[in-house]
Formats: C-alpha cells, structure tokens, sequence
C-alpha cells in the first residue's frame, strides 16, 4: 500500500512541465546511473563493459511519445539501426521493443502497424542470430500484445522472439498456460504500470507469491524463464528450487536493469548463473528515469543526494 502511494506521488510529480524541465536540465549526470547514453554506440559500449563482468545485456530504445504511424515506423528503423551497430560490433543483439512505440493499435495497410514493424525488426534481428522480447505494457494491450506473439512466434520461431508476463495481473497465471503449447521464452516481471484493483493486485505479497509460482510453472514446463527481478528474497528462492529440481542453471537467467543493484548482478554471474542486464538507452529517457525513481525512496535519495552536490 505504502509502495503504491509512493510510486503514485514520484509519477505525479514527475509528470508536472516545471519539474521535467529541472530535471531534464540537471539531471543527465544522475539518469547516467540507469540510461547507457543517447546514441546506439554508447549503449554497445555498455554491452562490452558488461561482458567484462560475464553480464549478458538486452539493448532498449527509449521513446514512448511516440504518436504519428510516420514517427513509430521511424522508431523502427531506429531500433533496426541499432542492430545494425551491434552486429557490425560483433555483438548477437538482444533488444526489446514496446510494440506501442513501433505502432500497435494502428492499422496501415489493412494490418496493425506495430505488428508490421515488429516483423521487419525481428526479421532483422533472426538474420543476426538474435533475439526480440516484446514488452510488456499496461493492461488493455495485453490481449493484443500476446495475439501477436503468438503470430510472430509462428513466424520467426521461439529462439527469436519472446514476451513478458506480469505477476501483479490476476490473469496472469491462466495466460502462461496458454502460451505452454509454443514452449515459449518468457520474461516474468511483476509489474511497472499503475493498475486498478479490479485487474491487479493491490498487496504486495499477493504479487511476489504469484510471481514465485509463475516462475515455477514456466520450469516445470520445460520452458527458458527469464527472472526479471531485483527481489533477492525471491532469486534465493528461484536458486533454491532449481537446485531442488534438478533444472539447470542454463534453464534461465536472471535479468535486471543497468545499474540496478549492480552487486547482486556481478555475484550471480561470478557464482556461474547467466545474467542479463536490461540497458536502456535513447534521448527519452526521461519517463523510464522518473520510474526508476518511482521504484523505491533509495534512487530518489541517489538522485537527491547528486542534485544537492550541484
Ligand atoms: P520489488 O519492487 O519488490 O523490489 C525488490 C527489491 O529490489 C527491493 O529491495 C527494492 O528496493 C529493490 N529494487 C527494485 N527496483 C529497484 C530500483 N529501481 N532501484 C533500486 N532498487 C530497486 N515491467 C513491466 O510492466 N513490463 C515489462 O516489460 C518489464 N520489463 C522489465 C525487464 C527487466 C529486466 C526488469 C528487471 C524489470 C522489468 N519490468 C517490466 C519492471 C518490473 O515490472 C518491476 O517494476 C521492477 O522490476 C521492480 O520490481 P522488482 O521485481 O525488482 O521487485
């Protein structure tokens, strides 16, 4: 309860003109902590940083005021641009893409334009050896997002695309099943949108069992599970279970965001778990910063403490 009146007042505030424009004129130094860089080579700069440490790394464009057909096809070049650079780096590319930035809900052509566009990155993205994970955004889209997986799984093949679930849904549990008949690569995330009672979960012990359960689930399937979570309680638990169930520690990975408890990614990787950092990058990357902030008071005391030091 104390977590969402949190994460409701830093997303209120941050949303205010007055304290955007502050921020945005203050804060690059701090956002620097969370957001690679502006530029594709920044963010591949990272990949190789990360490596050093055996971090695996998924790369983002930011941009999610993206409104017209024109400016998300553009966006899509974007991100096709981009694994362009990592490849000419050497580098398999692993991105995620929002399907809303890329023109979901938008129909070209007689076809939804983000599906369009999803197809022409992951077309890309196969041709490199690499993967896409659609994200996962707030929940009217989720019927559509997973319709469309299931699409472009047909198309291009579950060791090219994948998709997220989140545990804080009440729905959530019933569409991992669904998925089961694909063996599908699949992030759990417990959930970054505001969300009514009547869909999500409002305590959070209700979000962080059902996660563990989802979790659970996608192994005893046989399925790749992706454990998107800085929650150390449950990474104990997901190591213990694995352990317990003789599921190997090539079974799934543990994903976190770029500078996010920076410690715990380099102790699961040096104890032979695979990790992969999420790194965003892009010049918007001021809402995905204000989330950050909205997760918990320690990043807003980082960001205070940095803006206090001038
Ligand atoms: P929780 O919020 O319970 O935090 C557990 C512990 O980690 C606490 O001690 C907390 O303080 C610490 N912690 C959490 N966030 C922190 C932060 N920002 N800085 C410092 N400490 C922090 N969501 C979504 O809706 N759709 C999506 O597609 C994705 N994708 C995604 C990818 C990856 C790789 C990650 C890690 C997360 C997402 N998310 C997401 C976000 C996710 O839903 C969730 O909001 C955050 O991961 C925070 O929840 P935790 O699981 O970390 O647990």
């Amino acid at each position: 309860m104390i977590d969402q009146l949190y994460r409701k007042a830093v997303l209120t505030v941050a949303g205010q003109k007055t304290i955007e424009n502050a921020v945005r004129a203050r804060g690059w130094g701090m956002a620097q902590r969370f957001v690679a860089g502006e530029t594709p080579q920044t963010a591949i700069q990272a990949v190789h940083d990360l490596k050093k440490d055996g971090i695996m790394a998924n790369l983002d464009l930011l941009g999610e005021f993206i409104e017209s057909p024109a400016q998300c096809t553009q966006f899509a070049d974007n991100v096709i641009t981009m694994l362009d650079a990592a490849h000419a780096d050497g580098i398999t590319p692993y991105v995620s893409i929002k399907l809303s930035s890329v023109g979901q809900g938008k129909t070209e052509d007689g076809e939804d334009l983000g599906l369009t566009n999803a197809r022409r990155i992951i077309r890309r993205a196969k041709e490199y050896g690499g993967f896409v994970c659609l994200d996962m955004e707030d929940h009217p889209r989720v019927d559509q997002t997973l319709a469309q997986f299931r699409t472009l799984h047909g198309e291009f093949g579950g060791q090219h695309v994948g998709t997220v679930l989140q545990s804080y849904l009440y729905r959530t549990e019933k569409d991992r099943g669904s998925l089961d008949d694909l063996t599908p690569n699949l992030r759990i995330v417990k959930g970054a949108y505001l969300e009514p009672e009547t869909v999500a979960y409002p305590q959070k012990a209700d979000v962080d069992a059902a996660y563990r359960r989802l979790v659970y689930a996608h192994m005893n399937a046989g399925n790749y599970v992706n454990v998107a979570t800085h929650d150390e309680s449950i990474i104990h638990d997901v190591q213990m279970y694995a352990l317990a169930h003789g599921i190997s520690k090539d079974a799934f990975e543990f994903q976190m965001l770029y500078g996010i408890r920076r410690d715990l990614q380099r102790n699961l990787a040096a104890a032979g778990y695979r990790v992969r950092a999420y790194i965003p990058y892009g010049r918007d990357w001021y809402p995905y910063f204000s989330r950050r902030i909205a997760e918990t008071p320690r990043n807003a005391m980082f960001v205070l403490r940095g803006m206090l030091k001038g």
